[in-house]
């Protein structure tokens, strides 16, 4: 049975690491709790936590994704323990979300099915979440033993079709400014980018070379695509608003942060790899458990 006690690790001991990605799911609902109960929430308050909850449940999702390039890069193997916590906040952002909207929509269940059925951004928001949610049920050890590990693997798989569902999501409600839905956009090209080298690489570790690489390119990636976005939108020839981005005066656009995420990941793997080396040269060949004892010192050879 899989145990409440989401604070120990699966040896039963306080798990640090998990006690802190239990405080980072928590923490934009305590935030949204705050703010309702010092400022309020606005005008439209259902809204404002629809808003909120649908923008957490995207990071999160995200989240999940960066696990395994962080754990490889930054050489931190027990990152992967709190993986599924963070899938399952995923889906509990994106139930509270559609309860949200239920709310707003005064619990008219007749009402909130005809705009699911009739609004796309609503449809490709539902298929989203039903597909989250069918990722959190299969989340327990009961059901990774059940589905056997490679089957369990290829099922959650599905996490990508999701993101970029949730993303299209994200973009078609944004109704201006969609720099953030782009950065969002940029760090899933990296993440999915990651998968693909990895699995050209035969699922081995990216080197520094390769991590440098992809972020370059996710970068460039973010920053073309957004320039044809714009340029599609508001017919202005998408050259132009690439130069533009290379104007610092005219703003940072999201393909630079993508790149530097990008970067910061190469520098973690370098910094990670320069330790690990060290901390290896250090370590006595013999592991440094006790030194075995020479049978000179142990006097058999001894007069
Ligand atoms: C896992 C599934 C889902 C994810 C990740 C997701 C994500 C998002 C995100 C990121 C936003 C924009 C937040 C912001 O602007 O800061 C949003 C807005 C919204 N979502 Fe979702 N969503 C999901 C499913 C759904 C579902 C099932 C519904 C309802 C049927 C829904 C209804 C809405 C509505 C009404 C808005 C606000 C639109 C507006 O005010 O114009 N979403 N969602």
């Amino acid at each position: 049975m899989t145990s409440l006690a989401l604070w120990r690790d699966r040896r039963g001991r306080t798990s640090w690491l998990r006690i802190a990605a239990l405080a980072l799911l928590a923490w934009p609902a305590a935030l949204a709790a705050g703010t309702a109960a010092s400022v309020g929430l606005g005008p439209r308050p259902w809204n404002d936590l629809i808003h909120r909850t649908g923008w957490w449940a995207l990071v999160f999702l995200l989240l999940s994704l960066a696990i395994t390039p962080l754990r490889r890069a930054g050489h931190w193997a027990k990152l992967i323990d709190v993986r599924r916590m963070i899938g399952v906040g995923a889906f509990a952002y994106g139930a509270a979300h559609l309860a949200l909207y239920v709310v707003d929509e005064k619990l008219d269940l007749v009402k909130v099915a005809s705009e699911i059925v009739s609004r796309l951004y609503l449809t490709i928001g539902f298929v989203a979440l039903l597909g989250v949610t069918a990722l959190a049920i299969t989340s327990n050890d009961a059901m990774v033993k059940r589905l056997g590990g490679l089957r369990w693997r290829q099922l959650h798989q599905v996490t990508y079709a999701l993101g970029v569902l949730a993303l299209v999501h994200f973009f078609q409600q944004t109704k201006a400014d969609v720099s953030v839905p782009t950065l969002y956009a940029g760090l899933f090209v990296w993440l999915i980018g990651y998968r693909i080298v990895a699995r050209l690489n035969g699922e081995g570790e990216l080197g520094t070379g390769a991590l440098a690489l992809l972020a370059i390119v996710s970068g460039a990636l973010t920053l073309v695509g957004e320039a044809i976005g714009i340029g599609l939108a508001f017919g202005v020839p998408p050259l132009m608003i690439l130069a533009a981005a290379f104007d610092p005066d005219l703003g940072i656009r999201p393909g630079w942060y993508v790149l530097a995420a990008g970067l910061a990941v190469t520098l973690l793997n370098v910094v990670r790899g320069w330790m690990t080396r060290r901390r290896a040269d250090r370590t006595p060949a013999w592991g440094g458990a006790a030194r075995p004892m020479s049978p000179l010192a142990k006097g058999t050879l001894l007069p």
